[in-house]
């Protein structure tokens, strides 16, 4: 038979994933499975962009410019500027999702056992970046306690060797729900710019930003231009997770030049999404107005349920659409499969993300678990009871 590579061998399997033939066999049980796990908005897509695609006359679905349509990019730069991010098209590449723009930032700039500092818990898929990079991820442990604030920066310097190429952070954080002060973005700047490093940051959530908080992303820092690297994306901005379109944006020529040969190899950005993604910038602002108040709304009633439960510590998130939280328990992983292969409220039970494959660092997180509040408030409150009656259950 022949073999498989180690690096295959070696890729992660997500967190998330791994639950889902539980919830399958609960479901083929007639059970409801109300779903915390995953980031996938309820919210409606812009109709605009829908009917973008619907209306277009295309005779031939051709390939697009590698680094995306010029119209689109213009009016991606357009939407930087208003954002006070100074980029012109030049600096952006259209990618297939934020996920692609990760792929092409980690190939950019780092060689096999090079190393990236990363605050965890952090998404977990950048595991899967990282090993198909060949690169290895160094962890930063950020804390409940004090909300997931960005680690003291000794604790980065003290990680920081030969090999390390990028520090990495998400902006607002998945899964911790951590927004970044623009003091903590520039302290991160003065670290990047003594070491010589570049540092990526995840801002595919950049527009859920609550609590009157501003955003601040790292290419605002005037000292970054040459250092910083922005991955960003559609996909929740519009709720548009199936259209595929992302950007990697960079004032460094030579990583967006290096990043263009990456994105030559797979030839274009989908087409029809960068239609789709081009009408989605002319979304009306009350779109965004009521979005974001409704995800208000679901995490402050999320957080106050689950501060009512015995035992549960949860840290309040700023922005994005997830949360931690601590559970009375030893083992997430465990809990979380019992909920979907034994317990039931009304014939209903939750599916939970255990929080211990967003950590790199062996045993962190083993009794947390992220929740994403990306359903109805009604259904929300029902998860919360039902998480509560389990560990009570649970716990015995
Ligand atoms: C933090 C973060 N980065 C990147 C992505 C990738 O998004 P996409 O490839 O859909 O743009 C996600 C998706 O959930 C995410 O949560």
């Amino acid at each position: 038979m022949p073999k498989i590579s180690q690096k295959g061998l070696a890729m992660p399997q997500s967190p998330i994933r791994k639950l889902v033939p539980f919830a399958e066999n609960a479901k083929k049980k007639g059970a409801n499975v109300i779903h915390l796990n995953i980031g996938q908005p309820d919210i409606k897509t812009p109709q605009i962009a829908l009917d973008a695609v619907k209306n277009n006359q295309l005779n031939v679905l051709e390939y697009s410019r590698t680094e995306g349509s010029e119209a689109y990019r213009e009016k991606v730069a357009a939407y930087y500027q208003k954002n006070k991010i100074s980029v012109t098209a030049d600096d952006i590449i259209v990618t297939t999702g934020g996920s692609e723009a990760l792929a092409f930032a980690m190939g950019s700039i780092a060689d096999a056992d090079d190393e990236i500092i990363i605050p965890e818990p952090f998404y977990a898929n950048y595991n899967g970046f990282a090993t198909a990079s060949g690169v290895k991820v160094v962890p930063v442990v950020s804390k409940l306690e004090n909300n997931f604030a960005l680690p003291p920066i000794e604790d980065f310097e003290k990680l920081i060797t030969p090999r390390t190429k990028a520090i990495l952070i998400c902006n607002p954080g998945n899964p911790t729900g951590y927004l970044y002060s623009e003091e903590e973005i520039r302290k991160l700047a003065k670290i990047v710019l003594k070491h010589d490093l570049f540092l990526i940051a995840d801002e595919v959530y950049r527009e859920f930003v609550y609590d009157d908080k501003d955003h601040y992303s790292i290419l605002q820092e005037p000292s970054l231009e040459q250092h910083g690297i922005i991955v960003d994306s559609v996909s929740k901005r519009y709720s548009m997770c199936g259209a595929r379109i992302g950007f990697l944006v960079s004032k460094n020529k030579e990583v967006i030049s290096t990043a263009i040969k990456f994105a030559q190899a797979r030839l274009s950005p989908p087409t029809y999404a960068q239609i789709a993604s081009e009408a989605a910038l002319e979304t009306p602002q009350n779109y965004f107005d009521e979005v974001k108040t409704e995800y208000v709304a679901r995490r402050n009633l999320l957080i106050s349920e689950l501060e009512k439960l015995d035992g549960v510590k949860v840290a309040k998130p700023q922005g994005a659409f997830y949360c931690i939280a601590e559970l009375p328990i030893e083992d997430a992983d465990d809990f979380a499969q019992w909920l979907l292969e034994d317990f039931r409220v009304n014939n209903e039970t939750v599916m939970v993300a255990p929080a211990a494959g967003f950590y790199a660092t062996e045993g962190l997180g083993r009794n947390q678990i992220r929740i994403a509040y990306v359903l109805d408030q009604a259904s929300l409150k029902r998860a919360v009871h039902i998480l509560g009656e389990a560990l009570k259950t649970y716990i015995g």
